[in-house]
């Protein structure tokens, strides 16, 4: 058999700090697990415009195309704030979402009980949380033609499309039915019926896929602004939720806070299987770039090393190692270590990126004895 293969895109700001990290415990399962993982590095993002004047070069996305999985780091900065918007860095990932047909982007949002009372919410509203938004990702107004910035009569006006097809709608809610199945059986749809066209589509189409495919799921829907309230009024009422691309990019930002810290949180996107079975896919933490502490070894490398983890569920089938993973990074929390990001009135441990990496490695190594 051949080593599974991964393309890194560190990017800019953190990513390559916090990717340092996943590279030791990508090493540790081929030194200790026997799994062996064919690694190739490019550019993403500014650190691409840099060298190739654009954000993603074409062979890289070649590259892309032809891996098992492609992690990723974080893109952006502010020294490519001034640039055209065609070639500021966050291009280079939506080229990547988009060419490879990502459609399903898979933001869990998980309290460690470590980190319960460091949510802004109480502990009794976050504590124990587990919910899942699945996230449209290659369409919507994220897309949608006609997009710009025109001149009409003697002012401009910008102009973005929210646009969504019957089967852009069906296929992300049969990844959401289908996680479901593996979870709690419950999907939450979210749109804006009572206002977009879009909506009362997605609305209908997510109605029809359930009912002729999957009756034994639970579905309800919810407007998408009731839906921001109501994870933070009460989270744990969800299991899946589902929803478009740009609800689900604000709405997974909110769930983020509930369990702490944006640096907590990893992802999964996925699109159709390869010749291989193995899906399109694509992990990347939900935190950018965060420039202000980039370089100086601060940054909590958890949500990148989760996402590693959801490459070993989602891509390699190897649930076991993904929850090995996610129990050492239980342990070391539990154990008080925290990055500045993690760092609350109630103390604990301060600790680095590569310190809280290595922290991780022992507690790997400890799960085998
Ligand atoms: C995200 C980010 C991206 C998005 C940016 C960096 C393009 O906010 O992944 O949530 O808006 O999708
Ligand atoms: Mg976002």
């Amino acid at each position: 058999m051949t080593n599974p293969t991964l393309l890194i895109l560190a990017g800019d700001g953190i990513g390559p700090e916090v990717m340092a990290e996943v590279k030791k415990i990508i090493g540790w399962y081929g030194d200790r697990r026997g799994v062996t993982f064919d690694v190739s590095e490019d550019l993403v993002g500014g650190c691409a415009y840099d060298v190739h004047g654009v954000p993603l070069a074409d062979a890289t996305m070649a590259k892309a195309q032809e891996v098992d999985a492609v992690l990723l780091g974080a893109v952006g900065g502010p020294k490519y704030d001034v640039l055209d918007f065609s070639v500021k860095p966050e291009r280079g990932l939506l080229r990547l979402r988009k060419e490879m047909d990502l459609f399903a982007n898979l933001r869990p949002a998980q309290c460690f009980d470590a980190l319960a009372d460091f949510s802004s919410l109480k502990r009794e509203i976050v504590a124990g949380l587990d919910i899942m938004i699945v996230r449209e990702l290659t369409s919507g107004v994220y897309f949608g033609e006609p997009r710009g910035i025109f001149v009409e009569g003697n002012e401009r006006v910008g102009i973005n499309t929210q646009r969504y097809t019957e089967s852009e709608i069906a296929r992300v809610a049969r990844s959401a039915f289908e996680l479901a199945r593996k979870r709690g059986n419950r999907v939450c749809s979210m749109e804006k019926a009572n206002v977009m066209e879009s909506g009362v589509l997605w609305r209908e189409v997510v109605t029809k896929v359930h009912a002729e495919e999957y009756p034994d799921v639970a579905l309800s829907h919810m407007y998408a602004d009731n839906g921001a309230m109501q994870l933070v009024r009460n989270p744990k009422q969800f299991d899946v939720i589902v929803t478009d691309n740009l609800f689900g990019d604000v709405l997974s930002d909110a769930a983020a806070m509930l369990t702490g810290s944006l640096g907590m949180l990893p992802s999964a996107s996925l699109g159709l299987p390869m010749a291989n079975g193995r899906p399109k896919a694509l992990y990347e933490p939900v935190h950018g770039s965060a420039p202000d502490i980039a370089g100086q070894g601060k940054a909590n490398p958890i949500a990148c090393i989760l996402s590693f983890a959801m490459a070993l569920r989602y891509s390699f089938d190897m649930g076991a190692e993904a929850d090995r993973v996610e129990a050492a990074v239980a342990k070391v929390l539990a154990d008080g270590l925290r990055t500045a990001d993690l760092m609350g009135a109630e103390g604990g441990t301060p600790i680095g990126t590569t310190q809280m990496g290595d922290a991780i490695i022992a507690a790997l190594d400890a799960s085998l004895v």
